[in-house]
């Protein structure tokens, strides 16, 4: 078995070495222009050129959980692409988003400031129900995003595209649904894939429908924000504040307004990361499951998106 390597931006040896481990006998070799084809990819943002010369790829492994980059592409059509389903990165992004919105909701950043300043000083403890914390996307990550909030006693709604039960997490399915999210949610945590249906979800519209004093914590893709119209409900003080871990373009250039908004937190993109040992665990176990025929669990639906 043949597998080839095309991880932009990714140190190829350690995954070799991982690959080579995980599946005695298979070939591992990072791809170059004109390399014999492959059975099986391992790859992050590859160029066009990969996959018109590798047409005969039957499976695409993507060391990420979105695959929005990737589908830009076109890719071989008879191709099994396949995300990464969790691999260690739910734990992380619960401990982001539950590191937010406690932060937020006990106004650790007012207490930091307080601090420098050498004051000694008390906030009046806020009202938890007076929180409530949505999540959109409810998938691998959102779920478990949404459960771990639960365990703080936040209220905590949630939004999907099929109908959902999650214990604790009162849940809205469906665009028919989604203004009744909003109107219910204080704090905004976006877990959804980048797909035609969700690019610019977080605009003035929707956002403007959150309860007065809310919060946005995005930590799936920066072309699901608006960029201008979080700045200007920051303006009208409609919302509070945001975390924000991932941008339109990536490094955030340094002239962009949100470097300058103090109520704006900025991460680099680093919410949940990809675990090399995880990733290849689960990599490795997906190839032998499909080629003896067994089904496998994060097969991307192109026409979906995710
Ligand atoms: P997932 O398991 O595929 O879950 C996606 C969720 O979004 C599902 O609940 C899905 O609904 C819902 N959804 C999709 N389209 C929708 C729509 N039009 N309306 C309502 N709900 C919709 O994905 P995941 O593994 O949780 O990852 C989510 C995203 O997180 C990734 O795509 C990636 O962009 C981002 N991410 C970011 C980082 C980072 O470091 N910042 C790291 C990893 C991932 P159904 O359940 O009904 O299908
Ligand atoms: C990171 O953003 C990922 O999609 O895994």
């Amino acid at each position: 078995m043949k597998i080839t390597f095309c991880c932009t931006g990714t140190k190829p040896e350690p995954w070799l070495a991982g690959l080579r481990t995980a599946l005695p006998g298979a070939e591992v070799t990072v791809w170059e222009s004109g390399a014999p084809a492959a059975d099986h990819a391992v790859v992050w943002a590859p160029p066009q050129q990969f996959f018109d010369e590798q047409a005969g790829i039957r499976g695409v492994f993507n060391i990420g959980a979105g695959v929005d980059a990737l589908l830009k592409l076109q890719m071989p059509a008879n191709a099994t692409v396949v995300r990464l389903d969790d691999a260690g990165m739910s734990a992380q992004m619960a401990e982001y988003v539950c590191h937010a919105v406690i932060r937020h909701f006990r106004e650790f950043d007012g207490y930091d400031a307080d601090i420098k300043a050498g004051k000694w000083s008390y906030r009046k403890p806020r009202e938890r129900a007076e929180f409530p914390v949505g999540v959109m996307g409810l998938g691998v990550l959102g779920a478990r995003v949404a459960q771990s909030l639960t365990q703080f006693d936040f209220p905590v709604v949630g939004w999907s595209r099929s109908p959902k039960e999650l214990p604790g997490v009162r849940c809205f399915a469906g665009a028919t649904q989604f203004n009744d999210f909003l109107s219910a949610t204080r704090i905004l945590v976006n877990l959804l894939p980048l797909t035609p249906e969700t690019r610019d979800i977080m605009r003035l519209e929707t956002l403007s429908r959150l309860q007065s004093g809310g919060y946005v914590i995005n930590v799936a893709r920066g072309a699901h924000l608006v960029d201008d119209d979080l700045l200007a409900l920051l303006a009208s003080d409609h919302l509070a504040g945001a975390m924000l871990d991932v941008f339109r373009t990536e490094p955030l250039p340094a002239e962009h307004p949100f470097w300058q908004e103090p109520k704006i937190s900025i991460t680099p993109h680093t919410s949940a990361r990809t675990l090399r040992d995880e990733s290849i665990a689960q990599i490795a176990g997906k190839i032998r499951a499909l080629d003896a025929g067994q089904t496998i669990v994060g097969i991307v639906d192109p026409v979906r998106g995710y």
